[in-house]
């Protein structure tokens, strides 16, 4: 079994003016390559907290968290910057350019990465094709449905080639019949491509895709189910 992901004992606290949240407490967790994780709890519960610090896109205020075989903690920030190309996050709310197509969309963290154009547009193209989007490529966001622009959003976390899928919410804007058909995606992503997936939801028919359900309240884990 390969890990990919590990957190010890991690915590996260704010400040809410001067008054402390203690967003997650302690939490332990392993995952290895194929898993498809859901975690699921109420609002508040600390979900979206733990994705970020899962994407290395903010710091524990203790315990670790290891991506691969790096502690985040102690990687410098062009580091980190590499680190965090490897990861494909989906959020909630797209996150899609506007002004630009799908297609240009999914090239985006390709064109950062320096990618030639040929190159770029022949990974976006198969990546639309993949997630369904064959016809919808030349669509700005605002001509997509929100289960359209969904899949671009993945197909745009897939082009990095990530060692893993975080998901926050994925269908958390999208009505329930094209969220089971976004849900299909996911779950073939990682049955037939074997992508590690690790996704948060409070919606408990969502989690029945993944293979292993968490239960977060209060930034705790509370149990584990398998599917
Ligand atoms: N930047 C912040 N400053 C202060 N408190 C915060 C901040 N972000 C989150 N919190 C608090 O931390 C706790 C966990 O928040 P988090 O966003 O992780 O919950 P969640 O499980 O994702 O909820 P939801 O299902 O509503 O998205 C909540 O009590 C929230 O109010
Ligand atoms: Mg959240």
């Amino acid at each position: 079994m390969v890990t990919v992901l590990q957190t010890e004992n991690l915590e996260k606290n704010y400040m809410l003016g001067n008054i402390p949240v203690h967003a997650l407490r302690g939490v332990n967790l392993e995952v290895a390559e194929g898993d498809f994780v859901a975690i699921l709890g109420p609002s508040g519960s600390g979900k979206s907290t733990l994705l970020n610090l899962l994407g290395a896109l903010d710091t524990p205020s203790a315990g670790s968290v290891r991506i691969g075989n790096s502690d985040v903690s102690v990687l410098n920030d062009s580091e980190l910057a590499l680190l965090r190309r490897r990861i494909g996050i989906v959020f909630q709310f797209f996150n899609l350019v506007s002004r630009l197509t799908a297609r240009e969309n999914v090239e985006l963290p390709l064109s950062i990465a320096n990618f030639p154009r040929s190159k770029r547009r022949e990974i976006a193209e198969d990546l639309l094709e993949m997630v369904g989007l064959k016809d919808r490529m030349t669509h700005k966001p605002s001509e997509l449905s929100g289960g359209e622009r969904q899949r671009v959003a993945i197909a745009r976390a897939l082009a990095s080639k990530p060692q893993f899928l975080l998901m926050d919410e994925p269908t958390g804007n999208i009505d329930s019949k094209t969220a089971k058909e976004l849900m299909t995606l996911v779950k073939d992503l990682n049955t037939k491509h074997g992508m590690t997936i690790v996704m948060v939801t409070h919606d408990r028919t969502m989690a029945k895709y993944a293979t292993r359900v968490l239960e977060l309240l209060d930034g705790q884990i509370k149990k584990e189910a398998c599917n």
